[in-house]
């Protein structure tokens, strides 16, 4: 039995169409590829296409008895957002950073003193697998209440070969058990354990020895990430840890130029990266250098709210001819949301993006962030069914009523989940 669903009637049908074999970058960025009074028509759940509605009726009128319908007259349709920057799987919060930080104290000093990073890990370390999946469970179904589909989830509390493997295979779990599809990646290179503060080059040669390979032979992640920040990773060890993860085939990531600039972007542009990540002091090199080298920038800008920080220069990004996608960074520390609407909220009000380009942002450029651009982030035949319908008369007012969950119903793979 096949099984069909018509989605009818969308106000406005956003499909993002045309940017699978690249990013969108400049104008393509306000390229919606948007139906008015639009339909879509799914099978198996995969889409068959969209188009004017009047145009899909007639096309697939054979189908129209048999199949699920849902009406989305008054609503918009758009593709199942994508998230490709979180650090899903975790134990514990950091609510009492959050106070001392509202008192002066910043988030490097509180990690350096052995809080921050270190606070995650030990709480990771302790927490058996069963308990980090009920924990990271639960933030995965807010994200797919707030219209996430796919999300790309690190690694980097484990900080051993051990914790870290169990990060990576909850994660794996998850992906297999949940309806929100997981992309994985290893961040062993997270931070220096503060038992080895005085010897990074010593752990530098775990991360590579010991637990590359062992990750890499599991099959456990795609890509290979790193937080190279003064204080934290040098950028020749993160340069050392990316190119050991490409012997291995695993696509180097990088959090690059978070709070002081550090050459992360042109190590990014250097290096091959897929993405580099958060991009709040980058310079203008290496800006020039991404756009060159064709790296997403993936602009957080959750992260600059809650740390109080700077916001990236998403505008001088596009306008130099970054691909730029954002992200929630969802984590306990530097970012506890998973709400990605919201993210588009503060990448128009807070970076000078427009409406479009944040939701081109969320997509398209995301799904190519995390490598998946040809299954999922816009509504074109073939890719995955994931739909997101919000109950909103046109996407401009997913920004202007901010701070409020939209979300009417979200199909995953062709099934309707949150209605
Ligand atoms: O992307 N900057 C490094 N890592 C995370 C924060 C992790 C944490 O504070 O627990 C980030 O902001
Ligand atoms: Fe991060």
């Amino acid at each position: 039995m096949t099984q069909k669903m018509f989605i009818t009637n969308a106000a406005q049908l956003i499909t993002m169409a045309g940017s699978t074999d690249g990013p969108a970058t400049r104008e393509a960025m306000s390229q919606l590829n948007l139906i008015e009074d639009g339909s879509l028509f799914m099978e198996d759940g995969k889409i068959v296409e969209a188009g004017p509605d009047k145009e899909i009726r007639e096309k697939y009128q054979e189908h129209f008895q048999s199949a699920e319908q849902i009406d989305a007259t008054g609503k918009i349709v758009a593709p199942g957002l994508v998230d490709p920057h979180t650090h899903l799987v975790h134990a514990g919060t950091r609510e009492n950073e959050y106070a001392m930080r509202l008192k002066g104290r910043t988030y490097m000093d509180i990690m350096q003193a052995g809080g921050g990073i270190h606070a995650t890990t030990r709480a990771t370390q302790q927490a058996s697998h069963e308990q980090l999946y009920d924990e990271s469970k639960k933030r995965l179904n807010q994200f797919l209440l707030h219209g996430v589909t796919t999300v790309e989830a690190k690694s980097g509390y484990g900080l051993t070969l051990e914790h870290e493997l169990k990060q990576l295979e909850v994660a794996e779990q998850l992906n297999n058990d949940h309806p929100v599809d997981l992309v994985s990646t290893f961040m062993g290179a997270h931070a220096i354990p503060m038992d080895e503060k005085n010897n990074p080059d010593k752990f530098v040669d775990r991360v590579i020895q010991e637990m590359l390979p062992e990750v890499a032979d599991k099959k456990l992640a795609v890509f290979n990430d790193v937080f190279c920040e003064r204080g934290v990773f040098t950028p020749e060890q993160s340069r050392r840890v990316l190119e050991a993860g490409k012997e291995y085939g695993l696509i180097p990531k990088i959090h690059a130029d978070e709070i002081e600039p550090y050459e992360g972007a042109e190590l990014a542009a250097s290096i091959g990266a897929i993405s580099a990540d958060h991009l709040l002091k980058a310079s203008e090199n290496g800006i020039k250098k991404m756009a060159e080298a064709g790296v997403v920038g993936v602009l957080l800008p959750g992260t600059a709210f809650f740390l109080m920080a700077e916001f990236a220069e998403a505008r001088k990004m596009i306008d130099a001819g970054v691909a730029v996608a954002l992200s929630t960074d969802a984590n306990p520390g530097s970012s506890p949301t998973i709400s990605l609407p919201f993210i588009m909220n503060l990448g128009c009000l807070k970076m000078g993006m427009t409406p479009e380009e944040v939701l081109t942002a969320t997509t398209i450029n995301a799904a190519h962030a995390i490598g998946c651009a040809s299954e999922v982030g816009s509504l074109e035949s073939g890719k995955k069914a994931d739909v997101t319908i919000f109950d909103v008369p046109n996407y401009l007012t997913l920004s202007y009523k901010y701070g409020m969950n939209h979300v009417d119903t979200v199909v995953k793979a062709g099934i309707p989940l949150v209605r």
